[in-house]
């Protein structure tokens, strides 16, 4: 029988059932599926509840960035990431803004656009002008939605409306301003796009499509600057005030040239988004957020900015996007994400923000100063032999062992490993 994929009513199956149906499918052994049945402590049942079709989950290594000074107050951060070195260099970095006193990290309110498009209008720009004066009714409708929120002193805020010309003609953009308050927002911003489309259908004439939010949350940002002492930056044979030459050198290549603009935002993100998926926030609406503002001028700039002061310190100020929440969605359902919250002792959306645009900084000041001097290499490598070491095969302490001789010999190759690791069993090690 030819294998096929196309399986009706997957989602009504039970979590053994549809792992029997991949079994099949993949041929997988007796080992495949324990590994698939194994739980973490996102446990099997309540993952089904979050997502269609769920077979297993996938754990990410979660560490805590150390030395973080914001706004006065001390943090441990914790941060869910696959990628070796990112939680050392945050926590160093946060160690050299500590020199200057930490890091200080300001959010906006909590924001939201929601996107109403409206097509097929005559006269664009009246029916601009009819949307914005009926704008009392249209939050009216909107607020109707969220009573709950507006209690909390959320809900909708104001409205703006702008015509945009496209391929199919203009448009008339109504963008809904929702303060979200401690959520992201998500569901409430789309449920109020969604409730007042008809009404600006009836006002205008015109047809709604799309009724979205926008991931372009320039109405939610955060702010985090920072001040390092030259000295604090100083590195074994190189001088403070050479690394800060070499950041600023770095940072002028970000400025002028996109194709090092996304690298260095990657990094920004490295820390960003390991905060941000250890709290069960929406990863790929930040992701989405950083790049559409990285290139709101309509070219592709870097989040971070970084000057010399009079004295020779460093300065840095990151601004981006952040809408990120404290209650709802995964963030209230993931235990993992709760006790990130709890060790992170957060208590307001805006405070999580302005920890995560602190993180952002100190990463990104991390990863520029690490190449602007010796390069990320040397710091990865430890680790990484680590990694090729358990690639190779090793176990328990032969995986510090064979790490420590790839290190020395420069050699971080898996071919190396094995013959490593073949030499120290041999010397029954
Ligand atoms: C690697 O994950 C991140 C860096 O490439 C960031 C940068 O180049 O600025 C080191």
């Amino acid at each position: 029988m030819t294998k096929t994929s196309k399986i009706s009513g997957f989602y009504r199956k039970s979590i053994s059932e549809r792992i029997d149906i991949v079994k099949e499918f993949a041929n997988l052994d007796d080992k495949d599926i324990e590994l698939l049945k194994k739980e973490g402590p996102l446990n099997h049942e309540l993952a089904d509840k979050m997502i269609e079709n769920l077979i297993s989950t996938m754990p990410l290594p979660l560490g805590i960035a150390t030395n973080f000074l914001i706004n006065g107050k001390d943090y441990l951060i914790p941060m869910a990431i696959e990628e070796t070195s990112v939680v050392a260099a945050a926590s160093n970095a946060a160690k050299m803004c500590r020199a200057g006193g930490g890091i200080h990290s300001v959010a906006t309110d909590s924001i939201m656009i929601g996107q109403v498009q409206l097509t097929k209008v005559k006269d664009p720009y009246y029916a601009k002008m009819t949307i914005l004066s009926e704008k009392e009714k249209i939050l009216e409708i909107a607020n109707e939605q969220d009573p709950v929120l507006v209690k909390f002193g959320g809900g909708a805020k104001d409205i703006e409306v702008r015509v945009i010309n496209t391929l199919t003609g203009p448009m008339v953009i109504t963008h809904l301003l929702v303060d979200t308050k401690d959520a992201m927002g998500a569901n409430a911003v789309n449920t109020m796009a969604e409730a007042v489309a008809s009404y600006i259908e009836k006002i205008t004439s015109g047809k709604v499509y799309l009724r979205i939010l926008s991931n372009l949350a320039d109405r939610r940002s955060v702010r985090a600057r920072a001040l390092i002492p030259k000295e604090a930056l100083a590195k074994e044979g190189i001088s403070g005030e050479e690394v800060v030459d070499g950041i600023i050198e770095a940072y002028s290549f970000a400025a002028a040239d996109p194709y090092r603009a996304a690298t260095h935002n990657k990094g920004i993100m490295n820390g960003v988004d390991a905060v941000v998926i250890a709290t069960g926030n929406d990863w790929r609406a930040i992701e989405a957020g950083a790049h559409s503002y990285a290139s709101r001028f309509g070219k592709y700039e870097p989040l971070t900015i970084w000057e010399k002061t009079e004295k020779g310190d460093l300065v840095g100020v990151l601004e981006m996007p952040m809408a990120v929440g404290i209650i709802g969605g995964a963030t209230k359902v993931h235990p993992m994400a709760q006790l990130a919250l709890k060790i992170l002792g957060i208590k307001t959306a805006k405070e999580l923000a302005e920890v995560i645009g602190a993180v952002g900084l100190a990463q990104n000041l991390a990863a520029i100063r690490a190449l602007a001097t010796e390069g990320i290499q040397r710091g990865h490598m430890s680790l990484h032999a680590k990694n090729i070491a358990i690639m190779a095969g090793a176990t328990g302490d032969l995986i510090d062992l064979v790490a420590e001789r790839l290190v020395k010999e420069r050699k971080i190759r898996i071919d190396r490993a094995k013959e490593i690791l073949e030499e120290l069993k041999k010397k029954g090690k």
